[in-house]
């Protein structure tokens, strides 16, 4: 439905402050579960307004990940990342978006107690952010969670295999499922999460056997990471695949180099300050005559 103001017209069902360009239509949760079995969906992450007006014209989904925290915080893992720091990030990120689904993560301690603590946040999130759509990690024990939100209008991201919110209980970001009941439990927890009603799955660090297995299972999406290629989707930490970082872990493809463009930008404008090169005549404003 749109309504039209004096000036501007709005796009009420992307339910947003900013005005959406026609004819750009924002890719709703239906449309997205839709895809299950069919072309591929592509999720990056966001955090900021800038990025998300460059990744949003090629992207289905934005993640505002609690990745952040390591990112943009420099946090040494994810268990940190507060409510405050999703909400400023995932309000940005639909500011800065027109047509990918914007789905933000819970953090830590935020959706584990019980269904009613996951709705208080996770409505909260939503109201003060305009995403689409949550996500949480973890296995069957939060299906009753899953399906709490989802039939009080909260649609629910799941996300399963490697968790980082479980840090302090794995021990390391390695790959799962190595054991056969390691496994069949991240299978179990896949289907009992999709039943749920979850409108999509992240697998994250699994055997692909694994990430195969669920997929077929599943009636929902899943979007793999270190997963397989055979998943409905794919998605990644844009800074890791834009060379923001040195290390590249092996799930991880780089499309670019971010890290290298900065230093050498960098380093030009540190030379020609230093040299008086810049400012030039063209940045400068001259004289009142002149100008
Ligand atoms: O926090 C995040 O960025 C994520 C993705 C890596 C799936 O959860």
């Amino acid at each position: 439905m749109s309504t039209t103001s004096k000036t501007l017209t709005f796009d009420t069902s992307t339910s947003r402050a900013n005005p959406t360009p026609k004819p750009m239509k924002r890719l709703s949760v239906p449309k997205i579960r839709q895809r299950k079995g069919g072309e591929p969906l592509v999720m990056l992450t966001a955090y900021t307004v800038r990025m998300a007006q460059l990744l949003d014209p090629e992207c289905d989904m934005l993640l505002v990940g609690d990745s952040l925290g390591q990112v943009i915080y420099g946090l040494p893992h994810t268990v940190a990342v507060t409510m405050e720091m999703m909400i400023a990030h995932g309000a940005a990120v639909v500011r800065g978006s027109y047509h990918a689904a914007v789905i933000v993560d819970m953090p830590f301690g935020s959706y584990e107690a019980s269904p009613q603590q996951a709705f208080e946040n996770a409505s909260n999130l939503l109201k003060h952010t305009g995403a689409a759509a949550i996500k949480i990690e973890g296995g069957k024990v939060l299906a009753p969670t899953v399906e709490f939100l989802t039939k009080r209008g909260i649609p629910v991201m799941a996300h399963v295999g490697l968790t980082p919110q479980a840090i302090n209980i794995l021990g390391g970001y390695g790959v799962r499922g190595k054991s056969d009941e390691e496994a069949r439990s991240i299978v179990d927890d896949a289907i009992a999460l999709s039943e749920a009603g979850a409108f999509g799955l992240v697998i994250e660090g699994v055997l692909e056997p694994i990430a195969i297995e669920i997929t077929e299972k599943v009636a929902c999406p899943t979007i793999g990471i270190g997963a397989s290629a055979q998943c409905d989707g794919q998605v990644l930490v844009s800074e890791d695949m834009l060379g923001l970082f040195d290390r590249t872990p092996k799930f991880v493809k780089r499309y670019g180099m971010m890290s290298e463009n900065v230093q050498e930008s960098v380093r030009k404008y540190a030379d020609e300050v230093r040299s008086r090169i810049f400012p030039s005549r063209d940045q400068l404003y001259g004289s009142v005559e002149s100008e």
